[in-house]
Order: C-alpha cells, then sequence, then structure tokens
C-alpha cells in the first residue's frame, strides 16, 4: 500500500521546463469543442503505464499503453526500480498519445485522475508527480483514484449494473472479493492471505522455466499456464484446493504454490533432468495446477454468493457477479465462474479483456 508522504522521496520529478514543453507540443485548436467534460486517467501502478481521456457520459475519446511485461519477463519479474524507469521513459509519450488519440489539448480537460493506491510505491509515485506538475500547470481539479476501485467500477462503462453487485478481482497483484454498494462505497468479503492467483501462476510457469518453451516464451506466466493446460491431462497430479474448511471468503495460494515446487522438483529428480529444463510431464501440471486455482476461486466465490443472497444484499432485480483482473481472461477459470453463477443464479459479467487488466480508461 502507497503511503503517500512515505514515498514523497522517490517522486521523478519532470523539471518544469520539461513540463511546458510537453504542454507546448500540443497544437490543437479550439473549435467545435466538447459538449461534455472531459477527464485524462493516468495509470502507473505496477508495469503498465497507461492513460486515457473519458468524457462524463462514459465515451473513451483516446487512449494508449504501454506495457512492461517483456521486460519483466526476461529478469524473471518485476524488479521495481526498473519498473520506475521504465514508467519514467514513457509517461510523456503516453499521455501525449491518449491526448492526441482524442484530439483534445490539455486546457480542455476539465480534471486529471491518477491511481495513488495500492501499488509500487515507486512506481505510482511516478504517475503521482507526473500528474501533479500537469494539475499545478494547467490549474485543473486533480482526483485521486483507488485502484481497486477502479477495476470494480469498470463494468459500468460497458453494462448497465445497478449496485449492490458482487465483484472478483483477480490478477498478478490483486486478490479480493466485495460488495459494491456505489461508487465509493465497498464491502470487502474476502481477500488473499498471502499472494494472488496471477503471482503464483507467474512463479509456477517460472519453476517450470516454460519461457524456454518454444510456444510460450513471450507470454505472461498465467498464460502460458493456460496455453500448456490445453496439451495435458490434469488427473495425472493430485493437488488438493486449499482452504477447504475455512469458512470465510479468503483465499490462498502460496501453500499450494509450495506443494507445486516440490512436486516439480521431484519429477526433475525422476526424470533425471536439471532445474531450468523443461519437464516431460510440465503440460499434466499446467492442468493440474489451473484447474486447482480454478476450483478454488470457484468455491470461495461460491460462498460470497451464498452469503450475499442469504442476507439479501445483491440488487433487487438481479444477482451480478463482475470478474475482472487479468486471471478473469483465464477460459478455464471463467467456465468454473459460470458453473457456481449458473447454479446459484447469477448472472457472471466480465468487462472485455482490455479492460480487465491495468488501463487508463478505467482510471479516467
Ligand atoms: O491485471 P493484470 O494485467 O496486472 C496486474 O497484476 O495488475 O494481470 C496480470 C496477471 C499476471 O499474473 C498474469 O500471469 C495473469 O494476470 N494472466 C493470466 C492469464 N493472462 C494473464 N492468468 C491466467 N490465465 C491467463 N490467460
Ligand atoms: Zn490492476
Amino acid at each position: 500500500m502507497l503511503i503517500l508522504n512515505k514515498t514523497a522521496g522517490v517522486f521523478s520529478k519532470p523539471s518544469k521546463r520539461n513540463m511546458y514543453e510537453f504542454l507546448r507540443s500540443f497544437h490543437f485548436h479550439p473549435g467545435k469543442r466538447f459538449l461534455h467534460k472531459l477527464v485524462l486517467g493516468i495509470e502507473t501502478s505496477c508495469d503498465d503505464t497507461a492513460a486515457a481521456v473519458v468524457d462524463e457520459t462514459g465515451n473513451v475519446l483516446g487512449e494508449a499503453i504501454h506495457s512492461q511485461t517483456e521486460v519483466h519477463l526476461k529478469t524473471g519479474g518485476i524488479i521495481p526500480p526498473v519498473a520506475q524507469q521504465l514508467h519514467r521513459e514513457n509517461i510523456q509519450r503516453i499521455v501525449q498519445e491518449a491526448l492526441s488519440a482524442s484530439k483534445v489539448s490539455p486546457s480542455e480537460l476539465s480534471a486529471i485522475a491518477t491511481t495513488i493506491k495500492p501499488g509500487l510505491a515507486l512506481s505510482l509515485g511516478v504517475g503521482l508527480s507526473f500528474s501533479l506538475q500537469l494539475v499545478d500547470q494547467l490549474k485543473k481539479p486533480f482526483i485521486p483514484i483507488h485502484h481497486m476501485e477502479a477495476h470494480a467500477l469498470t463494468i459500468r462503462l460497458t453494462n448497465k449494473v445497478e449496485f449492490p453487485f458482487l465483484v472478483l478481482l483477480i490478477s498478478g497483484g490483486h486478490c479480493l472479493l466485495a460488495l459494491v454498494r456505489g461508487v465509493s462505497d465497498f464491502l470487502l468479503l474476502g481477500k488473499s492471505l498471502d499472494i494472488a492467483p496471477g503471482d503464483m501462476l507467474d512463479k509456477v510457469a517460472r519453476r517450470l522455466s516454460l519461457i524456454k518453451h518454444p510456444e510460450c516464451s513471450t507470454m505472461s506466466g498465467g498464460k502460458a499456464i493456460e496455453h500448456l493446460a490445453k496439451q495435458g491431462n490434469r488427473l495425472h497430479f493430485d493437488f488438493k484446493p486449499p482452504m477447504q474448511h475455512a469458512k470465510n471468503c479468503d483465499f490462498s495460494f502460496s501453500g499450494l504454490r509450495h506443494i507445486i515446487d516440490k512436486m516439480i522438483m521431484q519429477k526433475e529428480k525422476e526424470e533425471g533432468i536439471e532445474k531450468g529444463q523443461i519437464l516431460s510431464s510440465a503440460a499434466d501440471i499446467a492442468a493440474a495446477v489451473q484447474h486447482t486455482v480454478a476450483c478454488h476461486i470457484a468455491k470461495r466465490t461460491h460462498r460470497a454468493i451464498l452469503f450475499c443472497k442469504q442476507r439479501d444484499l445483491f440488487c433487487q432485480s438481479n444477482a451480478v457477479l463482475v470478474v475482472s483482473g487479468g486471471v478473469a481472461s483465464n477460459l478455464h477459470i471463467r467456465k468454473a465462474l459460470e458453473i457456481v453463477t449458473d447454479a446459484t443464479q447469477c448472472t457472471l459479467l466480465c468487462p472485455p479483456p482490455r479492460l480487465c487488466t491495468d488501463n487508463g480508461v478505467m482510471i479516467a
């Protein structure tokens, strides 16, 4: 979590002159102009530098994103100072691209909205520092945004969803179940007690050296696991979903990860291969891991739905489960959640993949 005064020392301040030159680079001539208020959204909480301009009716006028995934794949995970440096190198260009795509000049903006928490302090600092300079120069209002609230509310851009609805956020950095009662009224029902599912899948993929697999070398860990799982037989391994007897809606992935690690080590011994080489059973392991993660997520979500139903917490007309985050793009996990929502007469909604992962639109 970001504690703002703690990050003050890590801000990478663009100089006043740079910001002035940046603003002078826009040559839009006011003419037709805009009927609605326009917000520029800026996101740098993790490893995506993203910006977008959205009007007050939810129209996306333009957006831009720079993903650092490829760099972090090579180093085997996110190194915060590297992420910070990449944000610094790209933020100005990305904001410029989003504004240019929108045909909006900075002076036409009504406000600037930026993620202030939670996330990597070094990464957040870049977006925040840039935004505060912009706000200062343009004399525009600043809207601080909570990253998770933005993820949870994004579905309202694409679907008409009444409050309250249940949201499941599953990604590399997030894992939570919350009842969304209003724009800034959230009831947290469950969260991961340790790591997020995407983080766990990334670690398992790294342990299986999937980056060396010809079909997976450019994929994130989770995507590589999903890809390989299609070629494997999950019944060859038997991992138990965690927290089977815990009477709450929390999650846990660390214990499962260690069990999988041990099993991979044992298989390496059996196959007589070194750590770093790909096991012949990698696809079977991927399939079993994916299935166990899907079962765990589905079971905890089932508990949350039953809790909300028993207490009449859902919107009267329709019980809705919204699932978002990078892991939500996994079709096996979606299928497991569909089984749960079908059995409980809920509607399952997922934003389109580009809005599931980190982006500037959700912040704007
Ligand atoms: O939402 P996101 O882009 O970034 C944050 O973590 O905030 O999610 C990235 C995570 C990574 O851990 C990645 O391995 C995982 O989502 N992921 C997937 C899939 N695609 C991405 N996990 C499972 N199946 C996928 N198809
Ligand atoms: Zn996120």
